[in-house]
Parts: C-alpha cells; structure tokens; sequence
C-alpha cells in the first residue's frame, strides 16, 4: 500500500512529467537498450524510431499515475497492454529493470526538480503498478498454458502452405513443428512471429493477425510486404522473400482483445488495406457458427489487385441468410467509404469493428461516433503501439 504522502507526490508531479512525457521515455530506452542491448531482441525498433512506442509508454505511466489512487479505472488499459506483453513473452524480472531505467531517466530529464522524495514516490508507485501489470500476465500465461494444445513463449511452426492473397499480401499457413495441434482462440486475436534474419543482429518480432477462424489443424496469418528499400519492411520481406513452405519460425500463442463479441445482433466489419485480415476471422466464424445474423463487410483497397480474399468473402457473404458486401477502391470515383456508405450498410445498434491505417481508423471512427453509435459498440485494433484516437 503506498502511503498518502507517497499518493500526494505522485499525482502533484503527474502534469509536470506529462510536459515531458515523450522526452523523459524517449531518454529511458536510450539508456536502457545501452545498459540492455538483449532486450532489443524483444522490442519493434521501427515502432521505436517512429516514436510510437516512446508515446504509448509515456500515455500510460501518466495515466496510471494520475489514478494511482484507484488503478482499476486503468485496467482495460492494462489488459490490452498485457496481451501485447504476453504475446512477446515479457516476464517478471524484467519489470526492475525497466523501473530503474524509468527513474534514471526522470532524473536526467527533470534534474534539480526531481528531489528525493520524488523520485523514491516514484519508485514505490511503479512498484505497485509493475505488481499490477505482473499478476494480469501471470494469469494470461497460466491461461495460455492450460489450453488443450496450449503453450507460453514462443513454439515452432512449420510453414505448411504460402498463398498470395493480392499483389502485396500473401498468406502463410503454420503447423506446430512437433505435429500437435493448435490450440483454439477467439476470433479477431494475433500472434507474434519471432524471425532471425540473416544480416540483422537482433530477433525481429512482428505481431499477426490470424486471419481464419479457429480450427485444430493450423493457423492462417496474412501478410502485407511493407517497401523493402531500407529501413522499411524488415519482417514482411523476409517472410514474402525467405521463408518457403517448409522453413521453421517461431510464434507465440493467440493474444488480444480485439474479438468477435457473441451477441445476436448486427455486425459490421469495416477494414482498410490489410486491417481487413482480423475480420476474415470474424466473419468466418459468424458465417460458421451465426449465419442468421444480420452482418455487412465493407473494406476499402487502393485497387482492386491490392484487394486480398474478394472470393474468399463473396463466398462467405453468399452462403448467409442477411449479409452484404461492399468494396471501395481510391483509384475510382467514390472510392472511399463515406458516411453515407457506412449509414446505408451499418445499423447504428450493433457492434462494429474497426482496422486499417491509423488515419483510416479515425475517419471511420469518427463518421461512427457521428451516427450515434454508442463508444462500447466501436471495436478497433491498431496494426502497432495503440494511438489515441481524438
Ligand atoms: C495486433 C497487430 C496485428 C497485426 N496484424 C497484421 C496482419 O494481419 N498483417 C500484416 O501485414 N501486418 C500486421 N500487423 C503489422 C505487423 O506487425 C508489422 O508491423 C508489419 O508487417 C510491418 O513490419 P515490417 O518489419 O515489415 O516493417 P518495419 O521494418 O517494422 O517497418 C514498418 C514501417 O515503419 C517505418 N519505419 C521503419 N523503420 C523506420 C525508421 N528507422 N525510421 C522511420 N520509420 C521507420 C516505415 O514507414 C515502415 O513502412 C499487425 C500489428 C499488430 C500490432
Ligand atoms: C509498468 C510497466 C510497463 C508499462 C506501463 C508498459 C506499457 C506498454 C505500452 C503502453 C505498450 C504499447 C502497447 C500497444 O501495443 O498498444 C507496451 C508494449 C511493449 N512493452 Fe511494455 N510496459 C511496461 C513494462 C514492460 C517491460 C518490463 C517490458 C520488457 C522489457 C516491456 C516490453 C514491451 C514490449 C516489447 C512492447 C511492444 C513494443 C513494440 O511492439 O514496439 N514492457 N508496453
């Protein structure tokens, strides 16, 4: 229990580190990747260099700061997090080293400012908050352990089949090396793939989503090839250029919150470029399971060689009872999906679901908002470090 002193310093300096919340983040990995070059082989250094990252951390320490007094108002926050942190196999040990790091970095970002008693409210407070974040991954990690065909960590896979899905996406079909099964997960839920490839010095772990629904045999993820001149495109290239039916990589079990809600009413899945692999997920297993229930995909492509799985859906869409489709491309007139798409297709009292390009999320989710739609009915995932959404 942290006392009322320790409660007082902490949410009276909250605004004054919040001024420099990216400066005093973007100085704590410095350091600590100098002092803990290991950890690179865990951390997207892309996310770094855009400083998504450095913002996603900064956000949430304040918040959980700033409700220091009541943590569980911060707790869906936590639990997002924590997938994340599952998915990539964080564990308990290394939550002191990313506290020492944290305080250090307040100091020397804040100098003189940062007393003693600051920093010692500080260290007691991230103490709590680590303690938070450790018991919610414990839970997921027994969870994850306990599953029929369930694991922790990272486990080999097999490639079994690769299918191009369009011009720039393409699909990776992964069986356990050990001839096992998989383990089921919840529709719209990612895994991460942990790569060593050859010319780069640290692991490189990228998060995918699966993009069928659960079966026993394999898992499904699709992947869209990022530009390949340098810096960009590290994982999504390897994978399209070096790794063949066949090759070994490794993956961690389903993660996320980001899942099909098993309501009756409506759905709407609404996805932008390769956003659109979560909902073939859902819509499989809607398609599967309810196919009663009232469902409208609507995805936007640059064209339509950009436009993966169009059969795929059309198929799926064909064999249910009230379900529409509707395709958009930017390079034709009215290729965009505009509020009165979205007002013809989605009915304003179901669950709609959310991906695509950041951008991309905010117009749709503002055009969502406009209409009505209740916040708890808004589903959405970000393709990286959650950003927020105004
Ligand atoms: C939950 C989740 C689910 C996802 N699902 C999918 C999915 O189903 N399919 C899919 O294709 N992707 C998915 N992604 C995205 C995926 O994890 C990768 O981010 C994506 O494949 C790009 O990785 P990369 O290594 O190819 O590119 P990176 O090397 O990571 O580069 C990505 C982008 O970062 C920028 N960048 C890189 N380095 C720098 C630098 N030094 N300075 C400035 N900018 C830089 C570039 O703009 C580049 O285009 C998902 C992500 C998350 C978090
Ligand atoms: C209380 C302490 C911590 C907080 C508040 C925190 C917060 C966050 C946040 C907000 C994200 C972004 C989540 C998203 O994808 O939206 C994240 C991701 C991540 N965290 Fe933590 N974290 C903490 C501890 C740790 C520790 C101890 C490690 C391990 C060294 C760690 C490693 C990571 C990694 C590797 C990612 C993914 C980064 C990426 O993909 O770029 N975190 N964390």
């Amino acid at each position: 229990m942290l006392s009322e002193q320790t409660k007082d310093i902490i949410k009276s300096t909250v605004p004054v580190l919040e001024v420099h919340g990216t400066a005093i983040t973007t100085t704590f990995y410095r350091n600590m990747f100098e002092a803990h070059p290991e950890l690179l082989n865990i951390f997207n250094h892309a996310n770094q260099a855009k400083g998504r990252q450095q913002t996603a951390l900064a956000n949430t320490v304040y918040a959980a700061a700033a409700n220091i007094d009541r943590l569980e108002a911060i707790l869906p926050a936590v639990v997002q997090i924590a997938h994340k942190h599952v998915s990539l196999g964080i564990k308990p040990e290394h939550y002191p080293i990313v506290g020492e790091y944290l305080l250090k970095a307040i100091k020397e970002v804040l100098g003189d400012a940062a007393t003693d008693d600051i920093i010692n409210a500080w260290a007691e407070a991230y103490g709590v908050i680590a303690d938070v974040f450790i018991s919610v991954e414990k839970d997921m990690y027994e969870k994850n352990e306990a599953k029929e065909n369930g694991w922790s960590f990272f486990k080999d896979f097999v490639v079994a089949r690769k299918e191009k899905e369009s011009d720039i996406i393409t699909s990776f079909y992964l069986k356990p090396a050990d001839g096992s099964s998989v383990p089921t997960y919840e529709p719209g839920q990612y895994i991460s793939v942990r790569m060593s490839i050859p010319g780069e010095q640290y692991l490189v772990n990228r998060q995918y989503s699966l993009s069928q629904a659960a079966n026993n045999e394999e898992f499904r993820i699709s992947v869209k090839r990022e530009a390949d001149n340098d810096p960009n495109g590290r994982g999504s290239v390897h994978l399209h250029e070096n790794v063949n039916v066949g090759d070994i990589i490794e993956v961690s079990a389903p993660a996320g919150e980001f899942v099909l809600e098993p309501t009756p009413g409506p759905v709407a899945f609404i996805s932008g470029g390769v956003g659109i692999t979560p909902m073939m997920s859902m819509l499989e297993t809607v398609a599967g399971v309810t196919p009663e229930r009232p469902t409208a995909f609507l995805h936007a492509a640059r064209n339509q060689t950009l436009h993966a799985f169009d059969d795929e859906i059309k198929e799926m869409i064909g064999s249910m009872e009230n379900a529409v489709y509707k395709a958009v491309y930017s390079d034709q007139p009215e290729g965009y999906l505009t509020r009165s798409i979205l007002e013809e297709f989605v009915d304003p009292a179901g669950d709609v679901y959310v991906c695509g390009p950041v951008p991309f999320m905010e117009a749709m989710i503002r055009e969502l908002r406009a209409m009505g739609i209740e916040e708890s009915k808004i589903h959405f995932e970000f393709f990286g470090p959650a950003v927020a959404i105004n």
